[in-house]
């Protein structure tokens, strides 16, 4: 699942990926997990997410590579905020040698929406689940305090979504001419888009085996 920051890649994707029972791989939660372990790579890769910047590719396709090997990988998956510059969809192209077929949803969401919504977001500090408005100081699941997200900030956000254009936006023209990609409006309720990604990737995956390859 593609999109810019705030798009609702996490959402649809944890949707998707609970719907189906299947594996979902969100490159951001796993960054954030070890960071809240001190692992020290992590640590490291903090301050550049601190900053709104990526984080190096080589690290990033370790992580996903190491978690595609393992065996609850292999009825499918849900991938989400990964691949984010053309080498790691290089990289990606690679992984699914054997898999398949690889459909790419881009998730567009005008950006004053995008502002608005990372503006009002507030997370576990415990679990970092993002919290639905009914959720009003602790969190539905683990009883956590409700917090803003470390990337969240003003400045942080706007470099976030300048980082999205200039290195993950080129990544819709790597995958827009395959007909396993497709684009849906990410601006409607998450019940509608949820409906939506359900019809492009149900289409998607319907189209004919040899022009996936
Ligand atoms: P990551 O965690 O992936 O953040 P992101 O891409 O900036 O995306 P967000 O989590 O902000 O938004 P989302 O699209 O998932 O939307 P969500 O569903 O949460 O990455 C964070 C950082 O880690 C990066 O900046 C980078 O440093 C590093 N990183 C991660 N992966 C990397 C990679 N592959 N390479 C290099 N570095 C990497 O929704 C957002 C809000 O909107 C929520 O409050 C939600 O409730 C709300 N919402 C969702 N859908 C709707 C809707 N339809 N209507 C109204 N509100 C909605």
């Amino acid at each position: 699942m593609m999109g810019p920051p705030g798009a609702g890649k996490g959402t649809q994707a944890g949707r998707f990926a609970r719907e189906r029972g299947l594996l979902k791989i969100s490159t951001g939660d796993i960054l954030r997990e070890a960071i809240k372990e001190k692992n020290p790579t992590a640590l490291e890769a903090k301050a550049r997410m601190d900053r709104g910047e990526l984080v190096d590719d080589a690290m990033i396709i370790a992580i996903v590579e190491e978690r595609l090997a393992r065996p609850d990988a292999d009825p499918g998956f849900v991938l989400d905020g990964f691949p984010r510059t053309v080498a790691q969809a290089t990289a990606l192209d690679h992984l699914m040698d054997g898999r398949g077929p690889l459909v790419v949803v881009d998730i567009v969401v005008p950006e004053e929406v995008l502002l608005r919504r990372l503006a009002a977001r507030r997370i576990c500090g415990d679990c970092g689940v993002n919290a639905p408005v009914e959720w009003i100081s602790a969190c539905g699941n683990c009883g956590g305090a409700l917090v803003t997200r470390f990337d969240d900030g003003d400045g942080v956000v706007g470099e976030r979504l300048k980082v999205y254009h200039l290195q993950t936006r080129p990544i819709v023209e790597f995958y827009a001419g395959r007909p396993t990609f497709r684009t849906i409006d990410g601006n409607q309720p998450p019940d509608v888009v949820t409906a939506s990604m359900d019809a492009a990737v149900c289409q998607a995956s319907l189209a004919p085996r040899e022009a996936q390859l």
